[in-house]
Order: structure tokens, then C-alpha cells, then sequence
């Protein structure tokens, strides 16, 4: 058994209990949150099955449609009859090797419709609603029958007929971007076609986010306006020979999910797509090792060191040395070094397949590197920058990952830089989500931990594979060092975590302290020092970097607290939040009783207060403010710190003054 699953507590809470429908007109079923306040309504009207969400008596999700369209223009979305209905209760509470709290409740209603054709084939479907206080999770499930054996869907056509025209913040679906774009707010009517997560706002006490969880052996979700209307539907992402889905029975689609919060801070803390993943199939996890790193990578970006050979290669034994000495120093755990194998040279994105994960280039001792980092307690993390040669990279995979675990590299950062996987297949495809869980099954078999870049969006996998660490998907402190639109504006930080970070962790890398580029004098960092360093607790992500290069912090003040601040939470609470706005987020050590808070602001000044209230009680604490010096000004002047200590306890209320584009970090020690 496993480690989470030991730690779960099974409470069956009430049992199977089975409702036969007779082929009346009537066929409709309801099953309600645990708490009853959100309910669903599903059933069959006209042959087409389709469901509804209220909550409190409203209506926010009105009647919509659910069915495929299989290969053939074979509708399977019609002509439909309720066989009969299952309704389930359940309760645990399970332990997360890391994440953003110890244990994570998993309390729902379940309620599976079984449908059936009427006529032709008889083919049947069964549809699985999961009700949870935080909102609702569906799928499609086809039985082994006769009749369905080897299939391939065409179109998905799950809908979600929104109430209103809510606001929504979204990125355009573009598959040659990876999720790498600014989110667009904009009323639901006016989307185009969406990459999930989708977030809204239904009014000022109701926000939604739709996404997916469990995205298995299938392509990765995409919504679209209905003709201009608030009804949205699914569009999956296609093979590029235009098929969706090879499938064969039984067979489970992923969960189409929806979290219904009364605040945005409620969006951040549900873990519904969590409990929506199978729980681990990693036994021992104890090599599974969140922490923070620094890397010899922004000089790469910034065009002071290049990945390829040469006078400027980045990645020396030399080099690697001085980083290893500086995060020993320093108490980081790692050490990530790109550039070091041999595929760098020429135009790397355009010929993956040259890429050899298992040679280093002449100037990189990989031995001594790992040797000595070993001496200094530190990890070297290693990377594999594919172009997006999937195959190259899954032919030497066995062997590459084989030779890292023996020379103690337990975590390994993968990366897709082209528009599409072996020049033709997109990232978020089903070939792509199959490759990806190969890379994940594979290195969980040598105990490697993956950072991916430029994946498929996440989907709460790593509840099933902790091993899957972080992934970018989302435009990163990386755009701050090269983009032509001169980086990313204030607003950005304050509108991922709510959207592209609910879907999971993000390696965003936050922490520069030194915002020009000589190379590029247009682009630079818009935000103050003071925020750089409260979005490494705002931006979740177990394995984080500390971006700059180690020169940049030397003798900083500010670096105490990039330093120190942990990167695996024992609890976490969201005192403030307004989507596109600002947020503050407080987080516990999972390691100590100490408590780290980043409050940010996007291009707005900003006061706000922070009650403690999630302190103990009755318990002194000395609090560390690390906040914008005076004028500082993400435009103007960004670096302006200062540093002040007070005495605090649970009653304590503090005063943010957020600088434009600035930020507060705070250090919580129990005294
Ligand atoms: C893009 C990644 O996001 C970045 O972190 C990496 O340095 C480059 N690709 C090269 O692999």
C-alpha cells in the first residue's frame, strides 16, 4: 500500500444505492454537494443527455448537452434512454508528499448515469457526476460492449451554457505558444476558442474556473463560444490528421471540472482537480524532494552565456562549480545547468533529434560536477531541452535517466522549444499528453523528479505521480529578459494564479534582482525588488528557481529572504485577493512553525491590510517585512527595500503599502 494511501482515511459514508428508471419521458436525476449547496440535475430530454449546476437555488450552468461525435459522423449523442442511475457518497482525507497543504479533504456525492441507445446498436455510455462543496467534476465512461469496441472521437460536445455574460480571463488557444500568453479579460460572448483554465466571475460573490483533471490517453481540452453565446464547448485538441481521440472500450475521459467559489481566494484553494487523479502509484516517496535552486540559465537569457560551445558556454565544469559553491552557501538544494550536452550547437529547436541526453560537451565534467556537488550537499538538476523530438528523446531515455540516478541527479528538467512535437503533432494532443506520461512513468521508475517545460496544461497528475514536480505552461519571468513587448506587465502575477496556476504548479521562476538587459534595453522586469521576492510565495511550485544570476544577489539584503523562503506548505490561506488586482497569500513551512506571506499589487499603488488571524493563538511571533522603500516604482524605480521587524501575534493587523508594481514579503517566526 501505498505512502498517501496509507495516510487516507476510506469513509464510506453511505452506501451504493441504485434507482432503476423505466424508458418514461422523465429521465431525470439529481444528486447535491455534501454540503447541499450546489446541485446538479442530469438526465436525457429528447434522446440527448445533458446536466445542469445550481448553487444556492440559482442556476449557473442552465441545461447543456453532453455527447461525441465519432469517426464516420457517427453521432453518439442522440436517440438515448436513462437505463438506470448509481449514487455514491465518499469521504478521505489523504497526505500530499508536497504541496500546498499537508492533507487534503476529498468529500463528495456521486451520482452515474447509465444511457443507453434506444435503438441501432444499443450502444451504452455512462456519464459519473462528482459533487463536491467546491464545485462539480463529469465524465464519460464506455463500457466494454459489442457494439464499441476500437473507436475515435471527432468532436467532444460537452457543453457548459453559461448564466449571463460573465467576465472571463483566458488565453487564446494557440498551439504553437505553450500556454505562453497574457490573460484577456473579456465577457464570455466575445471568446474565440480558450485554452482551460477558464475563470469568471458570475457576479461579485460567485467565481468559476472549468478546466479538466485526470487527462489520460486523451487531448487536452479547449473551450469555444457557441456562435457568439454564453455557451461554451468543448474542442479538443486534434491529431494533425484532424482525428481527437483513439480510443477502445473500456475507456474513461478525462473529468470536465468546475470549481464554484464565493471569493477568488476560494478558486486557489480547491484541490477538486486533485482529488479527481488517482491517488499515488509512487510507493516509497521519500526521494521525492521539493526545493529551491539556482541555475546557470537567466545569463543564457539575458545573451551573457550561450547554451551552445563556444566562448560564452554557459555550462563549464568551472562554472558549475562556482554555482554549486554559491547554493551551498547559501542553503540551496540544487544547481540546474542547461547547455551541458551535446545538440546545442546550430539551430537546436529545428533539429532536436540531434539532441544526446547522455554526452556531455568537452568543457563539462559531468563526473566531477556530481562529485562535488555531492560533497556540498547539493543536487545538480539536469536538463533536457528536446526541440521537441519526442522520439529521440524516448529512444534514449532508459539510459540517460539510468546514467543521472547514478550520478545522484534525482531531478530533471525537460523542455519542447518547437511549435509542434517531431515536427507534427501538437503539445497538448493525445500523442503529446502520451508522450509526456511516458516521461513521467519513466523517470518515476529511476526516482527522477520533472520540471516540464513547454508541456500540455496540467491536470492534477501529480497526486498520481508526485514525481511531476512543476511545468511552465505560462508566460514566465523568462519573457522579462527577451520579449519584444518589452516583458510582462504588473497586471500578469496578479491573474495566473487564479487561472493557468490552478491547474497546477508553475515554474514561473521569480527572484531577478537585476531588471535591464544590456542586451535588449527595451525589455526589463516590471515589477519592484520587494515583489520579486513575495511572488516566490505567492506562485506555487515545489521546485523553484531563484532566476538571476548568483552574481546579482551578492551582498543584497533582499537575498535572506529568497534564500530562506521553503517551497513545500504545511497550509496555506489567502487573506486578500482581487482577480487582476492584487493577492496575498500566507503560507505555512511544512518543516517549522513559520509563516511566509507575499502580497502583490499590479501598476496600482495599493493599501491593504493583512489580519493574522491564521497565527496560534496567544503565541508571540517576530515578523520580517521585506517592502517597497520609498518611491519605488515598478516604472521609475524598482529597488527601493526596505527591511523592518515587529512583534506580532493572531490579533496583529498589518499595513501593506504597496508601491506600483510592487510588493511586501514577509518572514513570520514563532518567538
Ligand atoms: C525554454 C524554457 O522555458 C527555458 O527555461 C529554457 O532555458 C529554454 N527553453 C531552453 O531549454
Amino acid at each position: 500500500m501505498s505512502h498517501v494511501m496509507r495516510n487516507s482515511r476510506f469513509i464510506i459514508v453511505s452506501f451504493l444505492l441504485l434507482v432503476f428508471f423505466s424508458c418514461s419521458k422523465e429521465n431525470k436525476t439529481t444528486v447535491a454537494s455534501p454540503d447541499g449547496k450546489i446541485t446538479v440535475e442530469a438526465g436525457i430530454e429528447d434522446g440527448k443527455p445533458f446536466y445542469k449546476i445550481e448553487t444556492g437555488n440559482k442556476t449557473i450552468i442552465e441545461k447543456s448537452f453532453l455527447g461525441f461525435i465519432l469517426k464516420g459522423n457517427d453521432l453518439f449523442c442522440k436517440d438515448f434512454e436513462l437505463m438506470n442511475t448509481d449514487f455514491r457518497s465518499f469521504s478521505e482525507s489523504w497526505t500530499q508528499p508536497w504541496g500546498e497543504e499537508t492533507t487534503v479533504d476529498n468529500t463528495y456525492n456521486e451520482m452515474t448515469l447509465h444511457i443507453a441507445e434506444k435503438g441501432g446498436k444499443k450502444r451504452e455510455l455512462s456519464i459519473v457526476f462528482r459533487v463536491f462543496n467546491d464545485g462539480v467534476g463529469f465524465r464519460y465512461q464506455f463500457p466494454k460492449q459489442p457494439n464499441l469496441t476500437d473507436f475515435t472521437i471527432m468532436d467532444e460536445l460537452t457543453e457548459f451554457a453559461l448564466v449571463g455574460n460573465p467576465q472571463t480571463w483566458s488565453i487564446p488557444t494557440n498551439h504553437t505558444n505553450y500556454f505562453e500568453h497574457l490573460y484577456r479579460k473579456a465577457p464570455v460572448t466575445s471568446l474565440d476558442t480558450v485554452s482551460t483554465p477558464l475563470t469568471m466571475e458570475m457576479n461579485d460573490s460567485l467565481y468559476l474556473t472549468i478546466h479538466e483533471a485526470d487527462l489520460t490517453d486523451y487531448a487536452g481540452l479547449n473551450l469555444t463560444s457557441k456562435q457568439g453565446s454564453s455557451t461554451l464547448k468543448a474542442d479538443l485538441t486534434p491529431w494533425s490528421t484532424g482525428e481527437k481521440v483513439f480510443a477502445k472500450t473500456p475507456f474513461n475521459s478525462p473529468w470536465r471540472t468546475v470549481i464554484i467559489s464565493k471569493s477568488p481566494g476560494g478558486l486557489m484553494l480547491s484541490r477538486l482537480m486533485l482529488n479527481l487523479n488517482e491517488p499515488s502509484k509512487i510507493e516509497d516517496t521519500s526521494w521525492i524532494q521539493p526545493g529551491r535552486y539556482v541555475g546557470i540559465w537567466w545569463g543564457m537569457h539575458m545573451g551573457a552565456y550561450t547554451w551552445s560551445q563556444g566562448p560564452k558556454h554557459g555550462a563549464t565544469t568551472d562554472n558549475a562549480i562556482r554555482y554549486i559553491d554559491f547554493a551551498a552557501k547559501h542553503g540551496f538544494q540544487g544547481v540546474l545547468v542547461e547547455g551541458w550536452n551535446y545538440g546545442w550547437d546550430g539551430d537546436w529547436s529545428a533539429n532536436g533529434d540531434q539532441f544526446n541526453f547522455t554526452k556531455p560537451y568537452p568543457d563539462f565534467d559531468i563526473k566531477k560536477v556530481t562529485d562535488y556537488a555531492a560533497k556540498k550537499h547539493v543536487k545538480l538538476i539536469g536538463h533536457n531541452e528536446t526541440g521537441g523530438a519526442t522520439k529521440n528523446y524516448e529512444a534514449q531515455m532508459d539510459s540517460a535517466f539510468s546514467m543521472y540516478s547514478k550520478l545522484g541527479i534525482s531531478c530533471v528538467k525537460t523542455g519542447y522549444v518547437n511549435a509542434l512535437l517531431d515536427h507534427k503533432e501538437q503539445h497538448a494532443s493525445q500523442y503529446g499528453v502520451r508522450h509526456y506520461r511516458k516521461v513521467i512513468e519513466t523517470a518515476a521508475r529511476y526516482k527522477i523528479m520533472i520540471d516540464n517545460h513547454e508541456p500540455m496544461m496540467p491536470t492534477g497528475l501529480q497526486r498520481t505521480y508526485p514525481n511531476l514536480m512543476s511545468q511552465e505552461g505560462v508566460r514566465g519571468q523568462e519573457y522579462d529578459a527577451w520579449s519584444p513587448d518589452g516583458g510582462n506587465p504588473p497586471e500578469h502575477t496578479t491573474v495566473i494564479p487564479f487561472t493557468r496556476g490552478l491547474a497546477g504548479p508553475m515554474d514561473f521562476t521569480p527572484g531577478t534582482y537585476k531588471f535591464e538587459n544590456p542586451a535588449l534595453p527595451k525589455t526589463h522586469v516590471h515589477t519592484t525588488l520587494a515583489k520579486q521576492l513575495a511572488l516566490a510565495v505567492v506562485l506555487f511550485s515545489p521546485v523553484q528557481m531563484a532566476s538571476d544570476m548568483i552574481e546579482n544577489y551578492e551582498g543584497n539584503p533582499a537575498f535572506e529572504f529568497t534564500s530562506t523562503c521553503p517551497t513545500n506548505w504545511a497550509r496555506t490561506v489567502i487573506p486578500a485577493a482581487a482577480i487582476g488586482d492584487y493577492l496575498i497569500v500566507a503560507r505555512k513551512d511544512r518543516k517549522s512553525e513559520n509563516w511566509f506571506v507575499g502580497g502583490i499589487t499590479d501598476e496600482n499603488a495599493r493599501k491593504l491590510n493583512l489580519h493574522l488571524s491564521f497565527l496560534d493563538k496567544n503565541t508571540k511571533y517576530k515578523a520580517k517585512l521585506f517592502k517597497d522603500g520609498k518611491h519605488a516604482d515598478y516604472k521609475t524605480n524598482p529597488y527601493p527595500l526596505d527591511i523592518e521587524e515587529m512583534i506580532v501575534n493572531s490579533t496583529t493587523t498589518i499595513q501593506l503599502n504597496l508601491a506600483p508594481g510592487g510588493g511586501t514579503a514577509i518572514i513570520i517566526t514563532k518567538i
